[in-house]
């Protein structure tokens, strides 16, 4: 499955079935971790068949229900690693989904994880993981209009980047952001006030990438 749909397939799933992560699919995602982590100085890990952390009255006050494995985005402290960890953090959820399994980017609606947060480290957020119940439904969503300066004799590339991010999932689908472009230079920048900003930034970006295509453009 192309990236691409898996951009379009997924939406938040908290409900899952009791049917464990099998071991090729975790060989699969471990080291897709183990590469991100290298590649973006990341301690994201990969917590399996631990039920404990979703079983709290936040997860169920949550619509949470038999959340049984989950991301936790782990870092190194400083000012990039909320938006680091929104970039890193969808990507794996892309690659989840391409495998056939389903998430939910969580702030709140769960209790304390089992990750190993080294000295001089943060951990951002999970994200649960697992088969769901269901694949999810389609939200609302803002317009183009709505959220960048998007004309229609703007080239393919943007206007294909710009339905990507709209795509992009953002906390309580604030959807709070700005995408702008002179030439081929683009600018995401969040917009307003709203919890986990910073995190919603980097899921965007690489959802516009996806979209845009990575060699069409440059970040300005
Ligand atoms: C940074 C971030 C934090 C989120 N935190 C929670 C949460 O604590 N509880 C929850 O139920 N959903 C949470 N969500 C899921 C959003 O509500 C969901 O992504 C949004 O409504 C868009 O829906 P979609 O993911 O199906 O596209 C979070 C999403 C993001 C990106």
């Amino acid at each position: 499955m192309p990236i691409s749909q898996a951009m379009r397939d997924r939406h938040s799933v908290r409900q899952y079935l009791d049917k464990p992560i099998p071991e090729n699919i975790r060989q699969a995602l471990d080291s897709y971790v183990i590469s991100i982590n290298a590649a973006g100085g990341m301690h994201i890990q990969l917590i399996y068949d631990e039920p404990a952390c979703y079983n709290t009255r936040m997860a169920h006050y949550g619509h949470f229900e038999n959340v049984r494995n989950y991301i936790a985005l782990v870092g190194p402290k400083g000012s990039e690693l909320e938006e680091k960890a929104g970039y890193y953090g969808e990507m794996i959820v892309l690659k989840a989904q391409e495998l056939g399994l389903n998430t939910c980017w969580t702030a709140l609606s769960r209790g304390k994880s089992r990750s190993v947060i080294l000295p001089g480290e943060k951990e951002v957020i999970l994200i649960s993981l697992g088969y769901g119940a269901t694949q999810g439904s389609a939200r609302k969503s803002k317009r183009a209009a709505q959220i960048s300066d998007y004309a229609p004799d703007a080239p393919d590339w943007y206007r294909e980047g710009i339905e990507a991010a709209l795509l992009a999932p953002t906390a309580i689908n604030q959807q709070k952001f700005r995408i702008s472009r002179q030439g081929n230079k683009v600018a995401i920048k969040t917009s307003g006030i709203g919890p986990c900003l910073k995190i919603d930034l980097g899921i965007v970006k690489f959802h516009f990438e996806i979209g845009a295509g990575k060699d069409n453009f440059e970040w300005a």
